[in-house]
């Protein structure tokens, strides 16, 4: 099933948008979801079974191929449309509700922009409690943050850490754990010029779960924003603060982007469609995203599903996101009926 939207490039209006991903009923209070993933922060630092567990988690994931078919051949493609682009863009990531899926979206929409030709440079404006880094697979690479910039301990080069599976893609922690400094809006802003002045196309911020301090902060140097909610009425009100908090602070192109889709629970009215919840919130949709073991996997192995060389649904839902976002397609992945893009079937048809 295919629906077309309008580019996702173009500004937005709070406005109810049709949308056909998955159907159903809205149903309130439908059963909470939880996660199941296991943060490597919970293994207490003497608990040496557990830290070796951690590690073969980390261990047996397989680098050596990131190049997965599903961008092979469609690279030079858009690799052309990224030398075009004459503005960088700067993106948040964000929600108010914490545990909603902001890490995990801000991590694999990078990187797919990144597979797409683009300069990234991911933030992880968390200040205390960093995690990109972890999704990514980069914690052992981090020496410095933007806090250390700011004291004038380190230059933004050092701080920014390039991945080495996706060179365009580099991420930059604001600070490590515990790490505590006054940053203000200056600083964000300051930041993100310095880091588009070396050549990045795309900033991704990911934002701190709240609206105080941390979301303004993360907020200030954005010119767009993404707003990731799940189809529960906790989130989608949250998500509705936020709308209106980026709208009061100036930023009208907002997107987004509803997670831990269960067309299962929405057949059976158990939980909001998408179409309900892009209609509550009046936002245009970038996209849907299910909810899927695999995102704990990747989590774990510190590899984003977008390198996996199976795409898992989820994967699917996230390039389709990324391509939308960069105005390269136009339809929604159906999470009942999933099919690859015309790109990945290709280089498929290649790799075979
Ligand atoms: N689509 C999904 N399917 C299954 N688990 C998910 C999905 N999206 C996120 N999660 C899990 O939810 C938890 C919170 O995700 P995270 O991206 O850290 O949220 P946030 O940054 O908003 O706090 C993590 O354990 C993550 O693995
Ligand atoms: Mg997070």
């Amino acid at each position: 099933m295919r629906s077309t939207v309008p580019s996702a490039g173009a500004a937005s209006t709070r406005q109810a948008q049709p949308v056909a991903l998955v159907s159903g009923q809205r149903a309130r209070g439908g059963p909470a979801q939880t996660s199941t993933s296991r943060s490597p922060f919970q293994v207490p630092a003497t608990s040496c079974s557990k830290r070796c567990a951690f590690a073969r988690l980390r261990g047996s994931q397989q680098r050596a191929s990131v190049k997965t078919a599903a961008f092979q051949g469609a690279e030079d493609d858009f690799a052309a449309s990224a030398n075009d682009m004459t503005e960088a863009r700067i993106l948040v990531v964000t929600s108010g509700k914490g545990g909603v899926g902001k890490t995990t979206s801000s991590a694999n929409l990078g990187m797919s922009i990144a597979r797409l030709g683009y300069k990234v440079c991911l933030i992880d404006a968390d200040i205390g409690l960093r995690n990109l880094d972890l999704l990514l697979g980069l914690e052992n690479r981090i020496l410095y943050t933007a806090i250390d910039i700011l004291d004038g301990e380190c230059r933004l080069d050092q701080a920014l850490i390039r991945d080495k599976r996706w060179k365009n893609l580099s991420l930059l922690s604001m600070s490590r754990n515990r790490q505590r400094y006054n940053v203000t809006r200056a600083h964000m802003v300051q930041l993100c010029e310095a880091i588009i002045a070396l050549g990045y196309q795309f900033i991704v911020l990911d934002c701190p779960a709240g609206i105080d301090v941390g979301f303004i902060n993360a907020i200030s140097p954005a010119k767009e924003a993404l707003i990731v909610t799940t189809p529960e009425i906790t989130s989608i009100r949250d998500a509705d603060r936020v709308a209106g908090l980026l709208e009061a602070n100036g930023i009208y192109n907002v997107k987004l982007l509803v997670n831990r889709v269960r067309p299962d629970m929405i057949q059976k009215n158990d939980m909001m469609s998408v179409k309900d919840v892009q209609e509550m919130l009046g936002i245009p949709l970038l996209g849907a995203i299910p909810e899927d073991p695999q995102v704990i996997i990747s989590t774990n192995r510190g590899e984003p599903l977008v390198l996996q060389k199976q795409l898992s649904l989820s994967g699917i839902a996230f390039e389709n996101a990324a391509r939308r976002l960069i105005g390269k397609q136009d339809y929604f992945v159906d999470l009942n009926n999933p099919q690859k893009g015309l790109f990945q079937k290709l280089g498929e048809m290649f790799q075979n």
